[in-house]
Order: structure tokens, then sequence, then C-alpha cells
């Protein structure tokens, strides 16, 4: 019997090369992802616990028939990540309550038919201070930016580039510990897609390859350390830190973003 998981060619970069019915699957998980994003916008206020919104999220898969891509993976048990200011990424849902004008990133990863849906946005517990507000754009922009250099013949590094030059122009730092990845079938798969490197390296961009572009940047400096948990990655300089993340394809003419917000909530000071 054919092996339906994994069609297609790879790359000589053992990137993935997917057909146009791929791509169908992938909008559904990455809107499935996305919605439930904007489902939990409304209850992230302070005094909230990020365990309770994971308690959400977890029962809003489920609804949707779908299954949560993190429960269980390499022994993480949560449906989602939830990264409170310094945080940088991977934090852990707990019963501690948030306060006032803290910023948080939401991580949420589903399987839908078998294809993964994964995204990232800030949300923020009340009121958005003014450089916590200018993090949040500069990261919102510089994921934008690494999107616009996706097209068939520039390369992964043009990407990492894009995003990097955006960033330290506007005196932020770039996360260069943790990156995107490729995605489709699997959660994480071939390329490493770094947010930071030199124009016209890296492999070469094709259409069909399926990945995530994930910025994580800094208001300090870019060095991170993982705590004890095993899991939870936040700044070694204590500076506030922000991410964003979106699934995409690859077109002949640039990309389909999989996991654009239904609602138009994908940063937090819209809608
Ligand atoms: N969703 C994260 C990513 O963007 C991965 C989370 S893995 C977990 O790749 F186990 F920490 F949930
Ligand atoms: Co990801
Ligand atoms: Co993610």
């Amino acid at each position: 019997m054919r092996n339906e998981q994994h069609k297609g060619r790879l790359t000589r970069d053992g990137i993935r090369i997917h057909d146009r019915a791929d791509f169908a699957g992938m909008h559904t998980a990455g809107e499935l992802a996305a919605r439930i994003l904007d489902e939990v916008a409304d209850h992230v206020f302070p005094g909230q616990t990020t365990g309770e919104i994971d308690r959400m999220i977890e029962e809003k898969v489920r609804d949707a028939g779908a299954r949560s891509a993190t429960i269980g993976y390499k022994g993480y048990q949560h449906a989602s990540c939830i990264s409170v200011n310094h945080v940088v990424c991977h934090g852990i849902p707990g019963e501690k309550r948030l306060k006032e004008g803290d910023i948080l990133n939401i991580d949420v990863t589903v399987i839908v038919d078998g294809w993964y849906g994964d995204t990232s946005r800030m949300f923020v517990a009340g009121k958005l201070s003014r450089k916590a507000e200018r993090l949040i754009q500069v990261t919102h922009d510089s994921l934008m930016v690494g999107i616009e250099a996706v097209r068939p013949g520039n390369t992964f590094g043009d990407i990492g580039h894009a995003i990097q030059s955006f960033v330290e122009g506007n005196r932020m730092s770039v996360v260069r510990d943790f990156c995107g990845h490729g995605l489709g079938r699997v959660f994480h798969a071939p390329p490493n897609v770094l947010h930071y490197g030199r124009a016209g390296t890296g492999p070469v961009l094709e259409e069909g390859m399926f990945f995530t572009i994930e910025p994580m940047v800094n208001l300090g400096r870019p060095e991170t350390k993982v705590l004890a948990d095993d899991w939870t990655a936040v700044t070694r300089d204590k500076s506030l830190s922000a991410q964003f993340e979106h699934s995409v394809g690859v077109t002949a003419e640039g990309c389909e973003i999989f996991t654009l917000s239904p609602a138009g909530r994908f940063h937090p000071t819209w809608g």
C-alpha cells in the first residue's frame, strides 16, 4: 500500500516539496490555530492565570475535533506555551496570575487531518506600556518583513537577514538560540529557519516548501537561558521579549500564510 503520510520529493537539504492539495490541509490546520488565539484574546486580563487560558485552549482544540501537537511532545503536557514578559519562549502555563501591563506570547500548534498549524502572537493584560508597545510593534513587523522575503529563488538567509536588519535598525536584538522550522505532516522538520544571517546564504526557497517564521526579539541583549524546568527560556539580562509566529507555504509568486487571524486580531492593538 502506498504510504500517504509522506509524499513528494525532498530537496538536497532534506526539505519536503508539497503539492497544491497539501496547501488546503495546511490552511485548515493553520486557520484553526489562529481562530483559537482569536477566541482567547478576551480572556487575557489582569488576575487571570496562564493555566486557565491553557485549559480553554485545550478544550477548544478538542471541541474542534483536532489534536494538540504539544501535549505529549517530548514530555510537554500543555496545549500551549505561554511566555510572559522576559520569558522568550516555551513558558509553561501555571497558576500564577497575570498583572496589569504584563505582555505574553501564546503559542498554539494543532493537528487537523494530519497537518500541523503552528502560530503565536502577543497579548497584553490590561494596558500596554509604551516600551512594550514598541517591542511588540517591531517584533510583529519583523515577522512581516521576513514573510516579504519568501519567494522562489530567494534563500533562507534572505529571510533571516531581512528580520535581523529590521530589528537591529530599531536598536533591539534577535534571539539566536531558537529558530523557525519546516512543518507539514510533522511538527519540526528541516530546515532550521534562522531569524538572522547573511543575504544569499542557506537553502534556496522552492514552491511547495512549508515552514514557520517565528522571530523572538529582546529589548536588551539576545542571550537566553533555560530554567531548571528544562522548558522555560528567559532573557539572561531579564529584558522584555516578544514573539510572533506564522506558518507559511511557498507559492510561485511568493507565499501563502496558513495562520492568518480570521477575526483580524493577530496584532494586539487591532480589534
Ligand atoms: N510551538 C512551538 C514552536 O513554535 C513549539 C512548542 S513545543 C512545546 O515550534 F513542547 F514546548 F510545546
Ligand atoms: Co513553530
Ligand atoms: Co509555535
